[in-house]
């Protein structure tokens, strides 16, 4: 759920966006409609196939952007069976996004881990991984909260934000879809980042 209201910072007019479940993250714009706090940055890691895909490389295109991992019980999963049905309803515009799953996971999603994990969604989903610290640094740039959380045994999960996140085909944030959006919401966003 997206709530939308104005409010005025340090004499500023601004409006700000909560998206619940992102992780608290206030996405401030100015009047303008220019984001009062950078999301997205430089980040280089590999696709499943180990080949290197950087965030230049997504330029050209409108692109979404989801963090998270293969072990996720069940808000990963189901995120990405919902971007799979938003894609489905887009019909072929769906082609002009790119799709992009980051794992915050690196020690255990390797690029053959997030292969046989996306071959349960949509295959337009794109899976990219990393070294521990180049995985950091980009969930780091796009202001991505993530914690391990030891459970029994020496097994862990990850606790993390799960804000769907949308660029246009400049790189810049346009805006989130949050966790458990309405469907005609999220295709009505992505309608429009694709225009
Ligand atoms: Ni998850």
């Amino acid at each position: 759920m997206i709530r939308r209201r104005s409010l005025v910072l340090g004499g500023l007019a601004v409006a700000a966006a909560a998206a619940a479940g992102g992780g608290g993250l206030l996405y401030l714009r100015t009047k303008g409609g220019k984001p009062l706090i950078k999301i997205g940055g430089p980040f280089a890691l590999s696709d499943v196939d180990g080949r290197t895909v950087t965030d230049r490389d997504l330029l050209g295109k409108p692109t979404l952007i989801y963090f998270g991992f293969t072990y996720c019980p069940e808000i990963c999963p189901t995120t990405l069976t919902d971007i799979g049905q938003w894609l489905d309803r887009l019909g072929p515009k769906a082609d002009r996004l790119n799709v992009i799953f980051i794992t915050l996971d690196p020690e255990r999603d390797t690029g053959p881990q997030i292969k046989r994990y996306l071959a349960n969604f949509d295959p337009r989903i794109r899976g990219l991984t990393g070294s521990v610290e180049a995985v950091a640094a980009a969930a780091k740039a796009y202001r991505i909260y993530y914690r391990k959380v030891p459970l029994e045994a020496g097994e862990y999960t990850i606790d993390h934000s799960t804000a769907v996140y949308l660029f246009d085909k400049r790189g810049e944030f346009v805006a989130p879809i949050g966790y458990g959006s309405a469907p005609d919401r999220a295709v009505e966003q992505l309608t429009a980042l694709l225009g």
